[in-house]
């Protein structure tokens, strides 16, 4: 038990997968996941343990956001012993060459946030993906044929940005995307010594102006999931 989570000690899997809406987490255990149990109803942040293929596999969900994304996985990780976690989520394209539904590995995430300012005490850290699932999941998309760029995203505190050209900063020094967890999830799996990659599709982008349809989400969904899963079993 912790302080968000109610499952007993040993009740989540080593591998964990990490949308940010609980009825995603649901959704996942339906549909990836052999026998899945659930785990946490706390707050409606649903999370279960299954198996896929025949490992063990957990999903949860995070909410949106460092500070909600942040409390889920200090949890686990400090709490569940969690050792591989993968965020399974979207971002908008900052880049012309990054479309609509294409994958995006986020080797790197920078950050408007000043959560890793307070953390290491006015100093910079670099939140990186492990090079390990990285490896994995690009080998996973170019063997299923899927389009997969690598690079920085922007893990931003505001959706609704005060300045809206403010984005076009981050693109002209290489920033493929924006999202809003894996700067926190980076800095936490470091700290913890377990491995975390954020794996993305293209929801919208902020260089056209369009946005994907749901049905067009559901379907890239699928395909990322199939990504994630490779990764981290
Ligand atoms: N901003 C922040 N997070 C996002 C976006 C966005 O435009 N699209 C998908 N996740």
């Amino acid at each position: 038990m912790s302080i968000h989570i109610n499952a007993p000690a040993g009740a989540i899997a080593e591998s964990i997968l990490l949308p940010g809406d609980p009825l995603r987490a649901k959704f996942i255990a339906e549909n990836w996941l052999e026998e899945p149990v659930q785990f946490n109803a706390v707050r409606n942040m649903f999370g279960y343990t299954g198996r896929h293929k025949g490992a063990r596999v957990s999903v949860m969900g995070t909410g949106m956001g460092m500070p909600s994304h942040s409390i889920y996985v200090n949890e686990l990780l400090r709490d569940y012993g969690v050792k591989r976690l993968a965020r399974v989520g979207t971002c908008g394209s900052l880049n012309a060459g990054i479309k609509l539904r294409d994958l995006v590995l986020a080797q790197s995430a920078c950050t408007d946030s000043n959560v890793n300012r307070i953390r290491f005490r006015g100093m910079d850290y670099a939140p990186c993906a492990a090079f390990s699932l990285l490896e994995r999941a690009h080998r996973s998309a170019v063997d299923r044929g899927l389009p997969v760029h690598v690079g920085p995203v922007l893990s931003s505190d505001s959706f609704y940005a005060e300045d809206p050209e403010q984005w076009k900063l981050w693109a002209r020094f290489g920033v493929l995307g924006v999202e809003m967890e894996a700067a926190e999830l980076y800095t936490l799996a470091a700290k913890f010594g377990a491995q975390a990659i954020a794996i993305l599709t293209v929801s919208d982008s902020l260089v056209t102006g369009e946005a994907t349809s749901a049905a067009e989400r559901e379907t890239t969904f699928r395909a990322m999931m199939d990504v994630a899963l490779d990764t981290v079993l």
